[in-house]
């Protein structure tokens, strides 16, 4: 099987963790506090919290944003389920906005439009709350178009950059251009910790309160023990962060190699019916996945290509979820297809090809091959 990703674990990642297990010291010791200061240091960035996953990095990013019931956050339409749902978990509603066609990022335009809409009225202006942005797939959102926004509202940017890390906009690293970013470690990233989350920032009070957030609301700055908010468990393994260290020293050979991979798709599927990635010239992605739309005349016939690809043995899969159409947001908000058109489009087309440090060209020549030839006899 051509697998859609294959982590990149090699010996000394596994001796590293094996390592740790022998220590007989799992959780809340030195391999976490480095991990956080290689992190940081690798984005640029002045502190970093680890945290369980990434899921609950955006989760704690807006309490600590003390967003609450009544609020609002905007966020973009197109993106794995968690980006809205930590919204509906502080009891907030998230605002959604289209997003490019090209990019698959929030439309800075019509992000634009929305917050005008929303803040011309004086009641729904108090309760827009803060912007989530998604860095989709491993590119970068247009980031200064983004915070000019931002700051013209000042709003609070949290940046979902669960897959870019090392992914940098303007030469500045996804994650730094909010108050707050975070990033997955989840085996689909290019580096991973199994499960596992970063949240980088600048701010010292909000690394604090993180912090307090992330273990059960005990002040990391107290010498005794002391609980000073109600707080969750959110910490990630010893044994986790000795994985992450190893793999960060690795992750710009991982990103050279994704690269070179999406690149050859790049020019094997040129003059074909497939729409391939498109990067702005002032993006440096991490291609998390390499997401190609097909033809609108095959669209409906997607999952069909994916079980005939997979029995040719090649796994794929869609792009990533139309957040406004799922069950739940749906018949929560009443949305409908046609209100996030450019969504509604790359939801329906976008197809992942396999994609990892390994692959080899013959293999995504295979690829491409079957999945030319399915898509022909359709
Ligand atoms: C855009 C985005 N946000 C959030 C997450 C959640 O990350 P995690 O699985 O680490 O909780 C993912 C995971 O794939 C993601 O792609």
């Amino acid at each position: 099987m051509i697998r859609l990703t294959v982590p990149s674990i090699e010996n000394d990642d596994i001796q590293n963790v094996i390592d740790v297990l022998k220590s007989g010291y799992l959780v809340q010791g030195e391999k976490v506090l480095d991990f956080e200061q290689q992190t940081a240091n690798y984005v640029g960035a002045k502190y970093a919290i680890a945290m369980s996953n990434c899921t609950a990095a955006l989760h704690l990013s807006l309490l600590c944003l003390e967003i609450k019931t009544h609020d609002l956050v905007i966020v973009p339409a197109y993106s794995w389920i968690a980006t809205a749902n930590v919204v509906e978990l502080c009891g907030a509603q998230p605002i959604f906005v289209d997003i490019e066609p090209n990019t698959f990022n929030i439309n800075p335009e019509m992000l634009h439009n929305k917050l005008t809409e929303l803040m011309a009225n004086k009641e729904q202006a108090k309760r827009v709350k803060a912007i989530i942005i998604v860095h989709a797939f491993g590119q970068m959102a247009n980031m200064r178009k983004i915070m000019n926004i931002a700051e013209r509202y000042s709003l609070p940017v949290v940046e979902d950059a669960a897959c870019a890390l090392g992914a940098k906009f303007d030469q500045k690293s996804a994650g730094t251009w909010g108050i707050a970013g975070c990033f997955s470690f989840h085996p689909r990233k290019a580096i991973t910790t199994g499960e596992g989350g970063i949240i980088v920032t600048d701010n010292i009070e909000f690394s604090n309160r993180l912090r307090a957030l992330r273990n059960h609301g005990i002040n990391p700055n107290s010498l005794t023990t002391d609980f000073v908010f109600p707080g969750f468990n959110c910490r990630m393994t010893e044994f986790q962060a000795a994985l992450g260290i190893s793999q960060l020293l690795k992750i710009e050979k991982i990103l050279a190699a994704r690269k070179k991979a999406a690149l050859y798709y790049d020019e094997i599927l040129r003059h074909t019916l497939f729409q391939t990635p498109y990067l702005p010239s002032s993006c440096t992605p991490t291609y998390q996945s390499y997401v190609v739309l097909l033809p609108r005349l095959v669209s409906k016939k997607r999952q069909m290509i994916i079980q005939l690809l997979k029995n040719k043995g090649i796994e794929t899969t869609i792009g990533t979820w139309h957040m406004p159409l799922t069950t739940y947001f749906r018949s929560r908000y009443g949305y409908q297809p046609g209100d996030f058109p450019a969504t509604d489009d790359v939801f329906d087309r976008s197809l992942t090809l396999p994609l990892h440090e390994h692959i080899s060209q013959e293999e995504q020549e295979f690829v491409i091959h079957e999945l030319t030839s399915i898509v022909q006899k359709m």
